[in-house]
């Protein structure tokens, strides 16, 4: 890891700009989950630390984008740095980020770069969903689920997929256990919203249903609930509800099982990803390790 961590380094000086090795310094501190599978799958390959390096400068300006776009105050423990320096300086971070990973992109044979720039514009087109279908309340699963595999999915499919290429192993395999490992986080993601205290999270809690979020554990309650019950839960949905409301739906999660059904589905996603790669105990463990992350 102290590999990528220098190639991200001599990645950033090369931008030859203070105030973005300034800001970007704002962003130390991810878990460098994608950089991880890219070593662990293709370890032996001298070009594998650069290729995390590309694909941790992507996940970094995808997180600039995704907090300007979520107004959101905190990233990584610290204040973001559209609360501290404005939106309009963390987009064109986010741009410059996006562009130099893209022409370190050129050093990689074509199927490699394509793979991973177009995994780019699926994020980018499922964070465009995300916003979409939080205007209005959502209970249709598959919709959901197609966002997040845009969402977060993809980009963690295509580094894994990549790292197999450069490593002569069978991309498709690998494909697998990106995209079902990259769903299963998300999905979890979404539960620690509800399951988490404030301090925990580093954000305020069931914040995404206020956001108009209906993640998987709302739509599953949804499903459950009367007609009366679903009239109150729309009604609750993308306002700031009073402390009893929000009561009230975590004591209906509770009763109709709503967490623990969207954990079973990260859990057989996460199943699905160890079938992938089953002789391979790193990355099995990396999946273990998620799961006990949850509530
Ligand atoms: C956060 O990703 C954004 C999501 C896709 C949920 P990570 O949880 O991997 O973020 P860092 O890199 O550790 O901060
Ligand atoms: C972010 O999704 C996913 C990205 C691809 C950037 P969220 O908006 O749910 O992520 P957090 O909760 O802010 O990390
Ligand atoms: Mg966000
Ligand atoms: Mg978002
Ligand atoms: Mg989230």
């Amino acid at each position: 890891m102290q590999r990528v961590e220098n190639e991200i380094a001599r990645l950033i000086k090369e931008i030859d700009y203070d105030e973005v090795t300034r800001l970007f310094a704002m962003l130390s501190g991810g878990k460098r989950l994608r950089a991880k599978l890219i070593l662990k799958i293709a370890p032996n390959h001298e070009k594998a630390p650069l290729l995390a390096a590309i694909v941790e400068l992507i996940h970094g300006a995808s997180l600039l984008h995704d907090d300007v776009i979520d107004e959101a105050d905190t990233r990584r423990g610290v204040t973001s740095v559209n609360a501290t320096d404005g939106s309009k300086i963390a987009v064109m971070l986010g741009d410059i980020l996006y562009s130099k990973a893209f022409t370190e992109l050129l050093e990689f044979d074509k199927t490699i770069a394509k793979c991973i720039a177009s995994s780019v514009t699926a994020l980018s087109k499922g964070e465009m969903q995300d916003v979409k279908m939080a205007e209005e309340f959502n209970s249709d699963e598959k919709i959901y689920l197609n966002m997040l595999y845009l969402k977060t999915a993809t980009l963690i499919e295509a580094a894994a997929s990549a790292a197999a290429i450069l490593a002569g192993k069978d991309a498709d395999k690998y494909s697998i256990y990106g995209r079902n490992l990259g769903l299963s986080f998300q999905i979890i993601d979404d539960i620690l919203d509800i399951t988490a205290d404030a301090s925990t999270l580093g954000k305020p809690a069931m914040n995404d249903f206020l956001e108009g979020k209906c993640t998987l554990p709302y739509i599953y309650l949804y499903e459950a609930l009367n007609e009366d019950d679903k009239k109150r839960l729309r009604n609750a949905h993308a306002k700031k509800i009073d402390e009893s409301e929000s009561l009230w739906i975590q004591n209906m999660m509770k009763d109709n099982k709503s967490i623990e059904r969207s954990f079973k589905l990260a859990q057989t996603l996460s199943h699905e990803a160890m079938q992938a790669v089953k002789n391979d105990k790193e990355l099995v463990s990396i999946l273990e390790t998620m799961l006990k992350r949850s509530y």
